[in-house]
């Protein structure tokens, strides 16, 4: 179970504060990886109009800075999905709470994801974008976390794999905090 903050009790009270965060990828990595990115899918999507649908809310810097490097003439959608339950761990029952407003059918459907960590919620994105029989499928994913993985999930465009421990911004939150970061941090106890 990944934690993000520290929860002490005081005179009754629970007082939280937040963990040190500590620089795992620069901004500077990050960008050479985007670019990096872009120019495997650009060389893989030539003369063709891919969708890329972005899975919210995680991916949106990524595909901001993703998308501006991509001659291509594509288009943009974004799905929400959330896992049934409070708890950070993925409960393993996922459902969508925003579909793709844009028909997949026919289309070259690449889907853009912040993190692939138990592969859960990506694996059901893939099997619901699966039936709606797209003429072709594909994941990019900025970072991986290999070694939580339960179930298996291939990723055709890896940006950088991660350690196991809970990373937050370029658009990757702790309970809605640090998506603003320019960096990627870990957090230390
Ligand atoms: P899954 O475990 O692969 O299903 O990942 C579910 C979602 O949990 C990801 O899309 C992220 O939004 C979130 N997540 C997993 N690991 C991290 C992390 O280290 N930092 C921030 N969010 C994470
Ligand atoms: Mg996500």
């Amino acid at each position: 179970m990944h934690l993000c903050y520290h929860s002490n009790r005081f005179e009754n009270q629970v007082m939280v504060s937040p963990r040190q965060l500590k620089i795992l990828i620069s901004h500077k990595e990050i960008a050479e990886a985007v670019n990096r990115l872009a120019c495997e899918i650009e060389r893989d999507y030539q003369g063709k109009q891919p969708l890329l649908i972005g899975v919210l809310k995680g991916s949106f810097v990524f595909m901001a800075d993703l998308i501006r490097q991509l001659d291509l003439p594509l288009e943009l959608d974004f799905v929400r999905l959330a896992s049934y339950g409070a708890s950070r761990e993925s409960s393993g029952k996922v459902r969508l709470i925003q579909q793709p407003q844009i028909p997949i059918t026919n289309r070259d459907v690449l889907v853009v994801d912040d993190i692939v960590d138990t592969g859960i919620t990506t694996s059901f994105l893939l099997d619901y974008l699966r039936k709606k029989k797209p003429a072709s499928l594909k994941l990019c994913a900025l970072t991986d976390k290999p070694s939580r993985r339960r179930i298996p999930v291939p990723i055709d465009y890896l940006g950088l794999a991660v350690p196991n421990k809970f990373i937050v911004g370029y658009g990757l939150d702790c309970d809605e905090r640090y998506r603003n970061l320019p960096d990627i941090h870990t957090q230390e106890d």
